[in-house]
């Protein structure tokens, strides 16, 4: 059993609508060959019909899903980009230092995968708080479309080789050992975040009902074409407050100048810093040069 170029094209168009994410070309075979698989499994022998009952609004849901998870790429790690989160981190403690540090932190992680970019930002909150002598005030909330990879993330379980990139006093107070082979997140750090199954795309997502003051969205970006990751960044801004900020990957976009942000100048990064309304200003933040 084989896909014809008509076939797959067709479910290429499938992917990239539902989640704007486009395959790029040397996963072509890799996709063909899941695609196919699933139908054998199912014991299926017509792919057009699979693709016509998958593509049904309703009852294509599910097995939509299914499908999703073995398309996507969903490779993560802990502290991925350091100098994001070292950015992050400062942006927090800013926060801590300033006339209202009681004021509920809200972080929203964009495409988390299965977990370790959420944990890494409520792990480095935690430190943040406890060197500032403050109660927790925060929630790091993880979206993402796919199913498996939410159900991982919440488990909060990985591999040894995974967690080696937590640094050492981290490590010690976050996980506990589950197997011979794994390590479990602790209670106290699950408490801090929230994951949820939804599309980025989805104006009405988990984690923005009220402005946020981090976005982090890395490794996301680049399965979108240019236009996508413009919108969906558009969309993003309107969703965080005044003097916010949106953290993406580093060359994850070049050519987005919107209006009301400044680009943040801290070294090794790309983030953007959303502006108080006129009259209205925090601290000097020595990051930025560019008012
Ligand atoms: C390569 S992983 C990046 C994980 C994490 N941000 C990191 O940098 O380690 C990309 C993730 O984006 C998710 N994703 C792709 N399209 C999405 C969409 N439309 N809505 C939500 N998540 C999406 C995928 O399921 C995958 O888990």
């Amino acid at each position: 059993m084989q896909l014809s170029d008509r076939q797959y094209r067709l479910w290429a168009e499938m992917l990239e609508n539902k989640t704007g994410v486009r395959i790029a070309g040397h996963r072509d075979d890799f996709v063909r060959r899941q695609i196919v698989r699933r139908v054998r499994e199912l014991g299926l022998v017509d792919v057009e019909g699979y693709f016509r009952e998958v593509s049904q609004p309703g009852s294509g849901t599910r097995e939509w899903g299914v499908l999703l998870d073995r398309l996507l790429v969903k490779e993560s790690q802990f502290f991925r980009h350091q100098a994001s989160h070292d950015f992050f981190k400062e942006r927090l403690m800013r926060h801590l230092q300033s006339a209202s540090p009681a004021q509920r932190y809200s972080v929203l992680s964009v495409g988390c995968s299965t977990g370790e970019e959420v944990y890494s930002l409520a792990m480095n909150a935690l430190d943040n708080y406890r060197c500032a002598g403050q109660a927790p005030a925060f929630s790091v909330v993880g979206i993402d479309v796919s199913v498996e990879a939410v159900a991982s993330a919440r488990q909060g379980i990985y591999p040894h080789r995974h967690v080696e990139a937590v640094p050492l006093p981290l490590l010690n107070e976050y996980f506990d050992t589950a197997t011979n082979s794994t390590m479990a997140v602790t209670a106290a750090l699950k408490k801090r975040v929230g994951f949820f199954v939804s599309n980025m795309f989805d104006e009405n997502c988990p984690g923005l009902a009220s402005p946020v003051d981090v976005i982090f969205c890395q490794n996301v970006l680049i399965y979108l074409k240019n236009w996508r990751r413009r919108d969906l960044l558009n969309s993003f801004v309107e969703k965080l407050k005044p003097g916010g900020c949106l953290i993406v990957g580093p060359g994850e976009l070049n050519d987005w100048q919107p209006a009301g942000l400044r680009r943040v100048a801290y070294p090794g990064i790309q983030a953007f810093e959303k502006l108080l309304p006129k009259g209205i200003s925090l601290e000097r933040d020595e990051h930025n040069d560019e008012t």
